[in-house]
């Protein structure tokens, strides 16, 4: 600064200054270049080299001097900020600071320049894959400023953000646990879960986080969720992960599946209320309509029993779970076309929304990276969002929302290794966790099928199907939506060949009156009657 004066008072003096600078460095190095014998170049690179590991090696030192005095003169800012009502600086109750973890939340713009990280408040702890720092920020703080600024703190470390995971003290808000991997995550697989490690889970488990933890959500009840990411990412076996889980420690519930693509779900086949396998529009709603139907009927039970002043009705929960959902909300460009997924993508943001209610869960997958993929009406009712890799932050907001990145502490999926397949960005309850699904293997997935198979089928010997639910069961067998009572009375039983006494007795076995074919011909019975009857049950 005192050159810039000079300069500025007497630019002569300078140059004068400038050119005697330059005689003697010229002197110098020809004296350098003089005793070693070296080329001009030669000189000028050595000597230039031989400056410049001076400073920093002067920087180093200064480093180390202000590191060793930090206990003397850093506390005094902490107490400063300790007890700023009493503004007591007393020097005995000087603590050193953490020189490392300051330093980084101060650069990372966390804490101020006159803040500090207290070493008697941090401890670290090793993990499998990392270490684990536990620290108490500055009474100025919260976590919620460190994982504003999670993305600075792993550069200051010269890691990726996928290489830290923050947590919060549940007990204080100043508290905060920061992990950081050695290496990239799930650089080593981690072996499947028990039955035991799953059933233990508070949740529903979704995959390991990156110390090789179960992870997952606390609930589906009330939830919906979209899972997003390109194609052979993990989506399907993800889910195929999840089922399991379900199966193993769910306790009693619903599978509806609807396999969009291939055969994906197809293990789970035995295990569930109703499985289809098709990309046609007309399949997807149909299933809409019968959880729509049936979300209403647990309605009006909840209704009842509120006007009758009676405990609130418990309804199994239903979960049903769409690979490939964005095949049915597509369109062919035509205005039919168009009005038509306007009324699907209607029906699945009905079904999402009711679920909050009526214990109706709703899965959607989709590899497709278009905006329209999921409706964005159907996935704000989705409460829980994972996104696998994807090749840009606008594909991942399609799955994760359009303001993930605005959330505290986002991890951009398009920074996941692809090669490492399964991972997902989970994003619930405003909080962004990364996790790699489980792969389990085919033969624990078909033994745990068969178990609950097996269980479902001991419950229908012990009390057998309705006629009306044994009459759904034959339509959807058969694929129809309508049969004629002239098949469907014997189907249950019925010996009577008289039509008219025929009809009566199909009528009465299953409480439903008939109605007509599309061509209102034929008499019998609609699919969508059957089930609407079966309010009985929920
Ligand atoms: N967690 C995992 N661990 C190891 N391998 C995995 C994991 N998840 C998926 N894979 C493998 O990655 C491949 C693709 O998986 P998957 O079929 O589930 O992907 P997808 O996202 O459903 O693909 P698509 O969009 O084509 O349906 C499979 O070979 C599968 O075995
Ligand atoms: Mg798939």
């Amino acid at each position: 600064m005192g050159k810039k004066q000079q300069a500025s008072d007497d630019v002569y003096a300078q140059a004068a200054g400038a050119i005697g600078g330059l005689a003697v460095a010229f002197g110098i190095l020809a004296a350098i270049r003089d005793k070693l014998g070296l080329s001009w170049p030669a000189t000028v690179l050595l000597t230039a080299g031989v400056l410049v590991a001076l400073g920093y090696g002067a920087w180093r030192l200064r480093a180390a001097i202000v590191g060793l005095v930090a206990g003397g003169k850093q506390p005094a800012a902490a107490l400063k900020q300790e007890a700023p009502a009493e503004g007591l600086v007393a020097a005995e109750e000087a603590v050193p600071a953490h020189p490392e973890l300051t330093e980084a939340l101060v650069t990372a713009g966390v804490i101020d320049k006159a803040e500090v990280i207290r070493a008697d408040e941090v401890t670290v702890e090793p993990v499998s894959t990392g270490e684990r720092y536990r620290f108490l920020l500055p009474k100025t703080r919260t976590y919620k400023d460190v994982e504003r600024r999670l993305e600075n703190v792993a550069g200051w470390y010269g890691i990726s953000r996928l290489h830290v995971k923050l947590e919060r003290d549940r007990n204080n808000e100043r508290g905060a646990h920061l992990l950081m991997l050695d290496a990239p995550p799930f650089s080593q697989p981690f072996p499947a879960p028990t039955r035991e490690q799953i059933r233990s889970f508070t949740g529903v488990p979704l995959g390991h986080d990156v110390t090789g933890q179960l992870a997952g959500v606390p609930t589906l009840d009330k939830a919906s969720m979209v899972v997003g990411g390109m194609s052979q990412m993990g989506k399907t076996t993800l889910i195929n992960g999840l089922i399991t889980c379900l199966l193993i420690a769910y306790g009693d519930f619903d599978l509806y599946l609807l396999d969009g693509k291939f055969c994906g779900l197809v293990t789970f086949e035995k295990a569930c209320v109703r499985y289809e396998s098709s990309d046609d529009p007309a399949v997807f709603e149909s299933i809409a309509d019968e959880l729509i139907d049936r979300g209403a009927r647990r309605y009006e039970k909840m209704r009842e029993a509120k006007r009758n002043r009676e405990p609130e009705p418990k309804f199994k929960p239903v979960i049903f779970i769409v690979d490939e959902a964005a095949d049915f909300f597509a369109d062919d460009g035509t205005p039919k076309g168009k009005e038509r997924s306007a009324g699907i993508a209607e029906k699945a943001r009905k079904l999402a929304a009711k679920s909050l209610e009526s214990r109706i869960s709703m899965i959607l997958l989709t590899q497709r990276p278009d905006k329209d993929a999921i409706p964005v009406t159907v996935r704000n009712q989705c409460q829980y969002r994972l996104c696998m890799y994807v090749e840009s932050e606008g594909t991942a907001k399609v799955t994760l929302g359009d303001s993930y990145f605005t959330t505290a502490a986002p991890i951009n999926p398009t920074h996941l290794n692809p090669q490492i397949k399964g991972q997902a960005v989970m994003f619930a309850g405003g909080t962004s966790t990364l996790i790699r699904g489980f792969n389990f293997s085919d033969e624990f997935m078909w033994e745990v099928v068969d178990e609950v198979a097996a269980r479902q089928q001991k419950v229908l010997e012990t009390a057998p199907l309705s006629p009306l639910k044994q009459a759904i069961d034959l339509m959807r067998n058969a694929g129809v939506e309508f049969m004629p009572t002239a098949d469907l009375a014997p189907a249950l039983g019925i010996t009577e060949t008289r039509p008219g006494e025929r009809g009566k007795q199909l009528s009465k076995k299953l409480g439903v009156t008939p109605g007509k074919d599309e061509k209102g011909v034929v008499r019998g019975y609609w699919l969508t009657d059957l089930i609407a009857a079966t309010a009985a049950e929920s």
